[in-house]
């Protein structure tokens, strides 16, 4: 039996898995959100301890079983994150800076004016921006600088949100880390595949504060009786959420890739064990290492996915839920030559443009709700498509399918119309849950359950695949609208 919990952003998730790969139980809960100021986004990492431990134990009752049943537990997590703790106490020391949180854009503005992104993108893989870890921490000490003094004492750990459960789950036994999480600190170097000295340097941050950096399939350590459930059992699979549902997908050969339907879309794609060219606006971040090696992935992000759809929702009034959006959808045969391209945030890869504001363009008289409905859950698949391409030309491969997991993914119209704007198969597995799949699998490897080239069908079984039904110069027809409408908002 197997646990995989799935720490989110916004709430965490058990499974529990038997050794065919059946889902024996789950439970699910979220925690607060806190946002002190504008653009601020903070987490007590106690409360997502205790929501964990809690979601731990009502998975397992839920399945039946006793925690001595288990033979190994996975984590997958929320990027990015930062916590910061008391090694003594094995308290936060102040809240956790939420990926989200934009409260370091001034150290990074310092950082890019004194032109070092160049720099930091070719040993990271990574943008110079507030997203990552490393510039939350320096934003701590700066805050505090009795914070520095203590981390340069080896009195305070540091940690993304696996470090902080697997010392949570080990009772401050073990301070550990996988490659795919350091990887997204700024922290990490792609070549020397660890923490990097002269990025620590830049960063102010004492080595001594750092965990160790594991492999994401393997022995991790135990988890104290004590702490976690009244068990010893092996944690031996550990991976980011992105980089754990690629895995999820089965996504091991160059050029196969996975999106996230989320509010926004995660799209990573799987790039072999050489360092890939890294377009504009695209990360180069590692892969999953269940004991082939390390590789690398690609990933980008489409901002506004299901963000727009609530906007149709909370702000436009035109839908009542998200889900009616399939059925109004499909009461037209197309959009009558209307594009929305939710640009709320700026274009994100291949456009690369902050300034971009989002447009409704080719309205008519006869444009109605219908239209609007289809042209945002199109506009989904333009932009995923749009990623999509970049990302296998830069591989140097054709997109044959796409893997799909993420709210959205229920939808088969977004489906059916992504397969044919990709002229892509795009698979869509039983198990939707693709991040908790691919911590399970991680973790079964980890502790001899299964083989990497011999798991379970049962997790990683097709529901549907949705062909591709356009025709080749329809596609190009909708295709060719679909780029001047973000020309057009890019000149606004
Ligand atoms: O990089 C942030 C990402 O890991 C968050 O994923 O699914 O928790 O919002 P999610």
């Amino acid at each position: 039996m197997i646990l995989s919990v799935d720490q989110g952003t916004t709430g965490t998730t058990a499974f529990v898995f038997d050794s065919q790969g059946r889902l024996l139980g789950r439970s699910y809960s979220e925690f607060p959100q806190y946002y002190p100021r504008p653009g601020w986004v903070e987490h007590n990492a106690s409360e997502i301890w205790q929501v964990t431990l809690r979601v731990c134990v009502a998975a397992l009752e839920r399945a039946g079983l006793e925690p001595s049943q288990l033979s190994a537990v996975g984590i997958t997590n929320q990027r990015e994150t930062t916590v910061l703790w008391d090694r003594e106490s094995g308290e936060p020391v102040c809240p956790a800076i939420v990926w989200q949180c934009r409260r370091s854009a001034d150290i990074c503005r310092e950082l890019e004016q004194a032109g070092r992104a160049d720099w930091l993108r070719d040993k990271t893989g990574l943008v110079l921006d507030a997203y990552f870890s490393a510039s939350k921490l320096q934003w701590l000490f700066r805050d505090d600088p009795g914070l520095l003094e203590r981390a340069r004492a080896g009195e305070l750990a540091f940690g993304t949100i696996d470090s902080w459960l697997i010392w949570k789950m080990t009772g401050g036994r073990a301070h550990l880390t996988d490659h795919t999480n350091a990887s997204r600190t700024l922290l990490y170097s792609l070549e020397r595949r660890d923490w990097d000295p002269e990025l620590l340097e830049l960063f102010g941050c004492p080595a001594a504060i750092l965990p160790e950096i594991r492999p994401s399939a393997g022995h991790f350590a135990n988890t104290d009786a004590k702490s976690f459930l009244g068990a010893e059992v092996p944690i031996t699979g550990v991976a980011g959420d992105q980089q754990a549902s690629l895995f999820g997908h089965g996504c091991t050969v160059a050029g196969e890739i996975k999106n996230t339907y989320g509010t926004g879309c995660f799209m990573l794609a799987y790039a072999g064990e050489d360092r890939p060219p890294a377009p504009t606006g695209l990360l180069t971040t590692i892969a999953c290492d269940a004991g082939g090696g390390p590789a690398y992935a690609l990933e980008g992000a489409v901002f506004n996915a299901g963000a727009a759809v609530q906007w149709l929702r909370d702000d436009m009034g035109l839908i009542q839920q998200a889900a009616d959006t399939e059925s109004i959808a499909r009461q037209v045969p197309d959009t009558r030559g209307v594009y929305l391209v939710p640009a709320f945030s700026g274009l994100g890869a291949p456009h690369w443009d902050p300034s971009a504001r989002g447009m409704i363009c080719g309205l008519s008289r006869g444009t109605g709700r219908d239209e609007l409905v289809r042209a945002t859950l199109e506009s989904i698949a333009y932009q995923s498509d749009d990623l999509a391409r970049l990302m296998a030309d830069a591989l140097g491969v054709q997109i044959t399918r796409l893997r799909v997991d993420g709210g959205a993914a229920a939808n088969d119209f977004l489906m059916q119309f992504q397969s044919d704007i990709s002229n892509a198969r795009v698979e869509r597995p039983r198990q939707i849950e693709s991040t908790a799949v691919g911590a399970a699998l991680l973790a079964g490897i980890g502790a001899g359950i299964w083989e990497a080239g011999k798991l379970p069908k049962s997790l990683l079984e097709i529901e549907r695949d949705f062909v591709p039904q356009m025709t080749a110069s329809k596609r190009e027809e909708l295709l060719e609208g679909w780029r001047r409408a973000v020309s057009a908002c890019r000149t606004f």
